[in-house]
Order: C-alpha cells, then structure tokens, then sequence
C-alpha cells in the first residue's frame, strides 16, 4: 500500500504470519527500470512469498520491469488496474486502465511472455458508469486469454471524478455478490476477494465463494490480525505479539547497522498491541520524534516495557 507498506512492515507482517502472500505497494513500471538496481526490488529473503505490484499501461515497460523482477527472485507479478488515484490516472495507469481492456490484454501478453512466474491482475468492480457485470466478465475473459494466472478483486467500483483515493476506499459500497458471481462464471480463474475484511468472520465467508482473501488496511493497523487469519487459514498457533515484537526488534538493530533510519521501521509497529493496556503509552513513546531521529533503539525497549513489563 503506497506510502503505508515497505519492505520493513512485509518483515514485521511475515513475523505475524509464516504463510500470507505479501505484496508490495504498487511500483511504476518505469521507475523499476530507471531506479538504481536494487533500489526499489530489494528485500528481505523472509518476505517470501512475495508479489511485485506494477503500475503501468505500456507492455514493453511492462515486461521489462517483470524481467527484471523474475531476476530479482520475486514470486509473483501483479499489475494494478485498481488505484483511483488522479495522479495516477493522469499517468494513465490504475483504475482508470478498466476502460481499456485491450490494452491491460496487451500488457498481461508481455508480461506473460516475460516470466514464468504468475502474473495477475488487482482490479476494481468497474469504474465510474463502466461497472456492470457483462463489462467485468468481459474484462475478465479477455485477461484470461492473455494469460492472467488469478485477478485479484476489489469488491466496490472507482469514481474517478470527485473522491478522494481514501473516499473511493470507502464511499462506493462493497458488492460481495459480484465477485462470488465472477468466480462462479469464471471457475477456473483463482479469484481472490478484497475489500473491507476486519475480522475472522467475514474473511470465512469470502472464502466460501471465493479462492483467497486479499487484506489491506486492517493487516497494517493490526499484525495480531494477520497473525489471527493465519492460524484461522493455516490451522498455525498465532504467533504472539510480543513474540513478533522481540524479533522485529532483532531485525531493527540489524537494520540500523546497515544504515536504516529507526523511525522508518518503528512506524510500522504502531498497531501492536491495539487495545491492550499500555497500548496508548506505547504508541507515544515510539512516535518520540527525538529519539527516533537519534535512531535511539532504547525508546524500543521503553515502548515494550509499558505493555508488558517483563518484555524489555
Ligand atoms: C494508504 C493506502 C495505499 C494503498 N496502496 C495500494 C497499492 O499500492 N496497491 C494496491 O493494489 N492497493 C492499494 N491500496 C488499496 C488496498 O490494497 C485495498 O485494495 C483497499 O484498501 C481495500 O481493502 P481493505 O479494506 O482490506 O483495506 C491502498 C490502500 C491504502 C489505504
């Protein structure tokens, strides 16, 4: 998730679940290729499985990007015709590319004859007028035909005139119904659900119609979710947080040596220990923009010590 996700929430994330698929955010096809190697493709070999997540609408940029992504070791290549950002519109990617099927067809071509890996979709409902279902099983056909392994779905349409990107996360309703009715007609395109997932319950009734559950905002404001799902999904004891904690604090002392800033990962630990005592204590120490701008490791011990005292 752009400017939420990097490769230190994926770590922290993968401690809290030995088994979900990560993502990146979304990257633009042309920065991969214009970056200094490594600069946007690295991670760390414990983030695996691990999806790249391109933007683009050019298949040449395209498929060099998934080139250079297949080098790079990653497990998945995933194009975002989802976002409804306008700056991302004006550079014609995200959203605004489900008005142009052929052209995502074309895209998924290249990448497809690109890599070996799986390359897949993350789309919407539809966009603004353009989201009835002959036009998201059409969309779907043709992304078949170009070789899409599994679409990843949104279940709410974009409005690209008039929201906000977070408004459009939001205002238009989320329709269940029309994703379990894609899969239906579509039974042999893993389809996987996405949109308003908050707890176990919901995540299990998706799961019923669907192939996978995809989660966004509720896996960044709480690890101990995702390490819930996990076990829920994978029959895995959750890992504890405080567990998850005392490893991310091993891997941010490494980091730091490498030349990490500390406030880039402590921001991802806010959400640990939602709603516990000391939780709200624990929040403000780690937001210490002081210490974290000294790359004061301690200030991690003192967070813990407020939550659970033995923990430092
Ligand atoms: C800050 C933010 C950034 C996002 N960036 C991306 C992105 O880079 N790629 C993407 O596919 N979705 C992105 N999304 C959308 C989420 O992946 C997801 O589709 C959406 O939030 C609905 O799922 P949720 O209710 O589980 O969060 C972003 C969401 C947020 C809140």
């Amino acid at each position: 998730m752009m400017a939420w996700t990097d490769r230190h929430c994926r770590y922290l994330l993968r401690l809290a679940s030995p088994n979900a698929f990560l993502f990146t955010e979304m990257i633009a096809a042309s920065a991969v290729l214009h970056a200094k190697p490594d600069r946007l493709l690295s991670y760390h070999p414990a983030e695996h499985p691990l999806a790249l997540q391109l933007g683009g609408s050019d298949p040449e940029q395209l498929a060099a990007a998934a080139r250079l992504a297949t080098q790079h070791g990653f497990d998945e290549i995933n194009l975002n015709v989802g976002c409804p950002s306008p700056r991302v519109k004006k550079a014609r990617f995200g959203a605004c590319l489900m008005l142009e099927p052929e052209l995502v067809a074309r895209a998924v071509e290249a990448m497809r004859q690109a890599t070996h890996l799986p390359v897949s979709v993350k789309c919407r409902l539809g966009v603004d007028d353009a989201d009835t279902d002959e036009l998201l099983h059409a969309f779907a056909a043709r992304l078949i035909d170009a070789g899409c392994d599994a679409l990843y779905l949104h279940a709410r349409k974009a409005l690209l005139n008039g929201l906000t990107p977070a408004q459009n996360r939001d205002i238009p309703p989320l329709q269940p119904q029309r994703v379990y009715a894609l899969k239906a007609a579509f039974p042999t395109l893993p389809v996987i659900f996405n949109g308003g997932i908050r707890d176990a319950q919901s995540a299990g009734e998706h799961l019923q119609h669907t192939d996978g559950i995809m989660v966004g905002r509720a896996a960044y404001q709480s690890p101990q979710f995702v390490a819930e799902l996990d076990a829920l999904l994978f029959g895995t004891m959750p890992v504890a947080e405080i567990e998850v904690a005392r490893q991310y604090l091993r891997y941010m002392r490494e980091e730091l040596e490498g030349g990490a800033r500390l406030h880039d990962m402590t921001r991802h630990m806010l959400g640990l220990f939602k709603g516990g005592r000391g939780a709200r204590r624990y929040r403000q120490l780690l937001s210490d923009a002081q210490r974290t701008r000294k790359n004061d490791i301690t200030l991690v011990h003192d967070a813990l010590a407020v939550v659970l005292p033995q923990a430092a």
